[in-house]
């Protein structure tokens, strides 16, 4: 992408905004727009105002400030419209949303969107398509709800080599862990999240780890230049995790959080990228592990500047708002000047990425058994067969269920390969009941 003249120049000092989308995100974009208006003229050089929005039901009404906004079923009022100067994607969804930016850039129209999914799917194909329209596409909101991480990473960190990436990158599920562990139950937690307006429309994305791994690709193409997709790489949720897992992590020191992770090994000769979502046992006295509620952290290891954290709200309607308005002001202000493609989306890189069964560290497991003599002995011997060495072994004889014992092990690093192996050893064993549970733990960098 080449930094060139915009076809698109707004004449009137105002910049005219048409939305697809005003519900969660779009309403927290409309209250801003309204309270922030002089912040908006002096630091873009003109007003924004919202000309329509689309949107499936205009018959219902909309709260705050998205009550006066003017409503559409038709998208191509929006993408195709003469009086809008910039399109702002905050429907959701791959397919169609795909197919609106992609109109609307078409249209030499720049596009800002909070839609980590289609930029997970089809991010470079559309960065492609802005570039040879001459705009941009800003994506902001699209990450770590209101943390600048986008910003951060293209151009704060612009000089450096980024060694690793490990992120809280989903909001729901934080706030969900950080309540189970408060005593609640894993549904009452989820549908606080959905009322305080945290999850996405369909809740199992959040929890399946999907929407994490939606901004992990973002983030990885941003921090390596690889073009890879979700599916490409081992994406576990929070689903299977139980009350007794977040507590053996607390007795064991760690705290339990959904993590992106995004890491160089090896050589330079044979660099590759361990690329994975999932959830993971972090140490107490690491900064990940004391982030609250639906607040997202992202942790940066990079050459030059060592390791850096970014944390914020990760998830709501005005975060999300406040990063989507300022991509509209620095929008606004590349219209005004009339240049498109000042920071480039990212240098193509090919990285291969880790095998899953080769990607190292440390493990908590944990079994339900027999408690007889001898049992502990079989588990240890199938672990050693597999050259798995263990750091701790406990025992939780209080913990009885039904004549069962839990017993928590704790590895020293080793690979998923030969974890997942063992366990199935494990499993045949016919002291071992049904039920077990592994972590891997956070490496501390
Ligand atoms: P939402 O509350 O469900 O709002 C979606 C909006 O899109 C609604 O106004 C809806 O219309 C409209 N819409 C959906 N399908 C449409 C269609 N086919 N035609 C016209 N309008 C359509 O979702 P949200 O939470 O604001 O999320 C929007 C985007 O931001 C998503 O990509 C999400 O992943 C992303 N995001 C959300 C958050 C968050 O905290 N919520 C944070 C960061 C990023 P109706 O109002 O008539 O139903
Ligand atoms: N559902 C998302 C989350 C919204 O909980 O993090 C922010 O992207």
């Amino acid at each position: 992408m080449n930094p060139g003249k915009s076809s698109h120049r707004p004449l009137s000092d105002t910049t005219r905004l048409g939305l697809i989308g005003l519900g969660t995100v779009g309403g927290g974009v409309a209250e801003i727009l309204a309270k922030h208006q002089d912040l908006i003229v002096a630091r873009s050089g003109a007003s924004m105002e919202i000309v329509r929005a689309a949107v499936r039901d205009v018959d219902r009404v909309r709260e705050g400030a998205a009550h006066h906004v003017r409503l559409t079923t038709k998208i191509e009022d929006i993408v195709s419209a003469p009086d809008v100067d910039i399109v702002v994607e905050l429907m959701g969804g791959v397919d169609a949303a795909y197919k609106h930016i992609r109109r609307a850039l078409e249209n030499g129209k720049p596009v800002v969107t909070a839609n980590k999914a289609v930029l997970a799917q089809h991010g470079p194909e559309l960065y492609a398509i802005a570039a040879a329209h001459g705009v941009d596409v800003y994506f902001e909101a699209a990450v770590a709800g209101g943390i600048p991480i986008i910003r951060t990473m293209r151009e704060g960190l612009a000089a450096d080599r980024i060694t690793a990436v490990r992120g809280i990158l989903n909001g729901t599920t934080n706030f969900v862990l950080g309540l189970m562990g408060e005593g609640q139950s894993y549904g009452e937690a989820l549908a606080e999240a959905q009322r305080r307006g945290y999850a996405e429309s369909d809740p199992t994305i959040d929890v399946n780890g999907r929407d994490a791994a939606d901004k992990l690709t973002i983030l990885a193409h941003l921090a390596y230049g690889v073009e890879v997709r979700p599916q490409d790489f081992p994406v576990v949720g929070i689903e299977s995790l139980t009350p007794e897992v977040l507590r053996d992590a607390h007795d064991l020191g760690f705290a339990v959080k959904l993590l992106g992770i995004a890491k160089r090994v090896g050589s330079s000769r044979a660099m590759r990228l361990d690329l994975r979502v999932h959830p993971t046992f972090v140490p107490l006295e690491h900064q990940l592990a004391s982030v609250p509620g639906a607040q997202n952290a992202i942790s940066v290891v990079s050459d030059a500047l060592g390791q850096t954290l970014y944390q914020g709200p990760g998830a709501g309607g005005m975060p999300t708002g406040s990063a989507v308005v300022s991509d509209l002001i620095e929008a606004a202000r590349s219209l005004r000047l009339g240049v498109s493609g000042r920071v480039k989306a990212s240098r193509k890189a090919a990285m291969a990425l880790v095998d899953p069964a080769d990607a190292r560290a440390c493990f908590y497991l944990r079994f339900l058994v027999d408690d007889k003599p001898g049992v502990l002995a079989a588990i240890t011997r199938i672990l050693a067969d597999h050259k798995i060495s263990l750091e701790t072994v406990l025992q939780r004889s209080r913990c009885k269920i039904d004549g069962d014992v839990p017993l928590l092990l704790v590895t020293h690093e080793t690979t998923q390969g030969a974890v997942d192996a063992a366990i199935q050893e494990v499993k045949k064993l016919r002291t071992v009941r049904n039920g077990h549970h592994h972590v891997p733990i956070m490496e501390v960098m």
